[in-house]
């Protein structure tokens, strides 16, 4: 794909799959550059043959995967503070994975790998039982029902994430938006894999231990919606 992205045709599109616009600003000379050096460097690439293992794209032993990472403060801010731990970004939003770049490029950040398209197609090619935690951040809500069926979370992507995911691996889903919490909460409860780690309300009212925030947290909070964050763990045993 090149920088001046054409939008993923609907035939295209995956269940969960990207619908946003994939640039809205130019990219600087400085950016464009990271694009062409940098990105291919760190890019996974779905059209090559599936790994067996992550051995051959990490040294670490844990990989972290997330999904939609915006700007990428959560997940620069996790990697420089995890350096034990693999992780994968998603995000196709141009932009956004400009920023992402040169603060990785800045400050050298060697545990990064980064997927710039839909991330289901990422998803399908990474091998059952590789990753320790998925990270869903503020996904877009799609506020009108005619729409939830755009939502990322939905039976389709929790199967997807319950192969890739190790036994007892974690899924956290953070939102502002009550009815995607709910939502998430309903298909959760329904997929066979996936339990609610909640047992007091501090649970899902208090932001997880080291929370950077996120730039689109801050917005919502900014705005007077209140974060939900719900952390649900894979099933030990199949
Ligand atoms: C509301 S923003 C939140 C960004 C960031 N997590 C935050 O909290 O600031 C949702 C992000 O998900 C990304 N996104 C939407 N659909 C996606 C998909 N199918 N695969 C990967 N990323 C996706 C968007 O480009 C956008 O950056």
């Amino acid at each position: 794909m090149t920088l001046n992205e054409k939008p993923i045709a609907h035939s295209e599109r995956r269940s969960g799959a990207f619908y946003g616009r994939r640039k809205t600003q130019k990219l600087s000379p400085k950016q464009e550059a990271l694009f062409e050096t940098l990105l291919p460097r760190l890019k996974l690439d779905p059209t090559t043959p599936p790994p067996s293992n992550l051995d051959q794209v990490f040294a670490h032993s844990r990989v972290f995967l997330e999904i939609g990472f915006g700007g990428g403060e959560h997940l620069t801010h996790e990697a420089r503070n995890n350096p034990d731990v693999g992780f994968i970004g998603v995000e196709p939003f141009i932009n956004s994975m400009a920023k992402a770049l040169s603060v990785i490029e800045q400050e050298n950040l060697e545990n990064i790998r980064l997927y710039d398209e839909d991330a289901t197609g990422l998803l399908d090619w990474l091998p059952d039982d590789s990753i320790h935690r998925i990270d869903l951040l503020y996904p877009d809500p799609w506020h009108k029902k005619r729409h939830w069926k755009r939502r990322f979370l939905n039976p389709q992507n929790l199967d997807r994430f319950a192969r890739i995911l190790v036994p007892g691996g974690v899924l956290r889903f953070a939102s502002d938006i009550e009815t995607y919490v709910n939502w998430t909460l309903n298909h959760c409860d329904r997929h066979l894999e996936f339990n609610w780690t909640a047992t007091v309300a501090d649970d899902w009212r208090c932001p997880w231990e080291n929370w950077p925030s996120t730039r689109y947290e801050k917005k919502a909070i900014r705005e007077g919606r209140t974060p939900c964050y719900l952390l649900f763990k894979r099933q030990e045993q199949q």
